[in-house]
């Protein structure tokens, strides 16, 4: 049997795959399901000080495609997942609920990585200290490392979640303030919606981030039904921009990715988008990923993925036995340098030309 454990900022998990900070993560019980199922890791939903309260209805549901293209979050026979929609906000449960339970999980699984997400605003001295309140509370109580929620897309504030992860100097202001009382690695979850999110990398280098974690949800709409002319998902007919993610996600996000793992091929990245299989996670590992995190295919599965997990290390130990790898370093980043600019693709020859008709959907 192939080892396919990994040290990832310096800290030693199992396997690469870890339970990104969603559902799947918001309690005590679930987090020592999925150690028991077999995750690496996990990520907590994520830890704020201030007050949340989540629309009434659904916060999550799931946009699934039939043969013929027809989308819908309604339950049909015949249907493969295109994505998921949430315009769920962090835990609704206090860092006073969430310290005992982190020292509980850490006593019962002192061998498996527990990294806390954590929020809070910006631009004050009292915003800034409450990103060190949390980091403090989660270190004492026993976390590995942090992740920064950068990322969250469904912010009124205009000081949190992704609203601050486009502004790459409060990026760099918030991990360096986290990282003053951090004796733990610090990964920086960024959010996809900004047009260089290599910037913003950079920025949260700068302010001394361990890692990078990519991608959270994208910003996005229910589809609107066509016979009642209502969003499949809304509030008394409102709806908000929310989050998606899921098989729909994987491309959009390996492009962010992409990115970032060529222009600082020397630092740690965690991927995340549409990773329900293997072969999904290793699209992650071959642009240079350390790590890879899951959320929408574990939800659809027992609420933490047994079964996920389960194929996962299984697909990888089989990867690297038919390869001759003996560790994700074997592999790790050797496509990264096979994305370039455009003008470096090559063209065919003069003669050759035959203007793109040959594409699908035309007709011979
Ligand atoms: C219902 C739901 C809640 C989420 N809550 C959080 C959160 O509290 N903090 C966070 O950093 N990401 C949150 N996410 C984002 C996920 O961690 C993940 O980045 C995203 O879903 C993409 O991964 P996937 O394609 O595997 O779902 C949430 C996602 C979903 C679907």
């Amino acid at each position: 049997m192939k080892d396919i454990s990994v040290t990832f900022t310096g800290l030693k998990f199992t396997n690469p795959f870890l339970l990104s900070s969603a559902p799947p993560t918001e309690s005590d019980s679930n987090i020592m399901r999925a150690f028991d199922a077999g995750w690496g890791g996990v990520v907590t939903k994520t830890i704020g000080l201030h007050p949340v309260t989540n629309v009434a209805g659904p916060k999550t549901k799931f946009l699934r495609s039939t043969l013929d293209g027809q989308l819908s979050m309604q339950k049909r026979a015949d249907t493969a997942l295109h994505s998921s929609w949430n315009w769920e906000l962090i835990s609704d449960k206090p860092l006073d609920w969430w310290i005992p339970k982190i020292e509980g999980i850490k006593k019962a699984h002192p061998d498996r990585i527990l990294v806390a997400s954590i929020m809070a605003g910006s631009g004050s001295d009292k915003e800034l200290a409450h990103w060190q309140d949390l980091a403090k509370g989660c270190q004492d109580a026993g976390a590995d490392a942090f992740e920064l929620n950068l990322s969250c897309p469904h912010m009124d504030r205009k000081d949190m979640g992704s609203n601050i992860g486009k502004d790459q100097e409060q990026v760099s202001i918030v991990t360096e303030v986290v990282k003053e009382v951090a004796k733990v690695p610090v990964w920086a979850k960024l959010t996809p919606s900004t047009t260089e999110i290599v910037e913003e990398a950079r920025a949260a280098f700068a302010g001394g981030a361990d890692a990078i974690v990519s991608s959270n949800t994208f910003p996005s709409l229910p589809l609107i039904d066509p016979e009642t002319l209502d969003f499949e998902m809304n509030v008394d007919g409102l709806v908000s921009s929310g989050g998606l993610g899921g098989p729909a996600i994987l491309p959009q996000s390996l492009a962010k990715m992409s990115q970032m793992t060529s222009a600082l091929p020397d630092k740690a990245f965690s991927g995340i988008g549409g990773i329900s299989t293997f072969p999904h996670a290793l699209n992650y590992f071959l642009l240079g990923c350390g790590t890879v995190q899951v959320c929408t295919a574990a939800m659809l599965d027992r609420a933490i993925g047994p079964t996920v997990i389960k194929n996962l290390i299984d697909g990888m130990q089989q990867f690297m036995e038919k390869r001759g790898y003996n560790s994700l370093e074997d592999f790790r980043g050797l496509r990264r340098g096979n994305v370039v600019v455009h003008s470096k693709i090559r063209r065919p020859e003069g003669k050759d030309y035959r203007g793109g008709f040959e594409a699908e959907g035309y007709a011979s």
